[in-house]
């Protein structure tokens, strides 16, 4: 797939059927993580693969009660209160998988380095033919004591990125952008 064909075309996906995601396909998914550009070339990130549905029911309820204690202050708690409310709502969407990017060094760009990976990830998902979404419900949680230890994720760890990866029940529609703000100095 053409690179602005994957840039443009990359949804974040919501439905997903119940095929199971080969090991293969998210090995690779990773490899093409791990090229994306990162500080000092120091590649803090580590790789979690959940694919268990019952931890990703345990985690999605402890983040939506740690959601619900600590948006206050949060623009869009309003918006996210009846969601995080429901106790039908899994905030994984029933992904058949979670790709859990998190930083296991210490230094003042690691968040950055797992964001760019987890572009890199959901892009070369999409060119397979795989969904993605990126779950900040769960970040939250995931960086509390409770849910590291969900995971077993030593205290250091800082979980920066939750992606679920599955096989997309349908193409989701375009989601429109705004014209981006543009200011030329010179
Ligand atoms: C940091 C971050 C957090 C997000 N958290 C959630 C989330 O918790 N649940 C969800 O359904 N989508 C989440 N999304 C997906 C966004 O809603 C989505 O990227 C946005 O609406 C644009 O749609 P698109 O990805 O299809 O272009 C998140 C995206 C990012 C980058």
């Amino acid at each position: 797939m053409n690179l602005n064909e994957a840039i443009t075309g990359r949804r974040s996906v919501r439905e997903y059927t119940a095929q199971v995601v080969d090991e293969s396909a998210i090995v690779r998914l990773i490899d093409a993580a791990v090229h994306a550009p990162n500080a000092v070339n120091q590649q803090p990130w580590t790789f979690t693969v959940v694919r268990d549905q019952s931890v990703l029911d345990r985690i999605s309820r402890g983040a939506k009660s740690h959601m619900l204690a600590t948006m206050a202050g949060n623009p869009h708690a309003d918006h996210f209160r009846a969601r995080l409310s429901d106790p039908n709502f899994q905030i994984f969407y029933h992904a058949p998988v979670l790709v859990l990017i998190s930083a296991i060094a210490e230094g003042p760009w690691i968040v950055e380095d797992c964001a760019l990976a987890a572009e890199n990830l959901m892009l070369a998902a999409y060119a397979t033919g795989l969904g993605t979404c990126w779950i900040g419900f769960a970040q939250g949680f995931l960086n509390t004591p409770g849910g590291k230890d969900m995971l077993g994720l030593p205290a250091a760890c800082v979980p920066v990125a939750p992606i679920i990866v599955g096989h997309p029940k349908a193409a989701p529609p375009p989601v429109p952008r705004n014209a981006p703000k543009i200011r030329w100095v010179g």
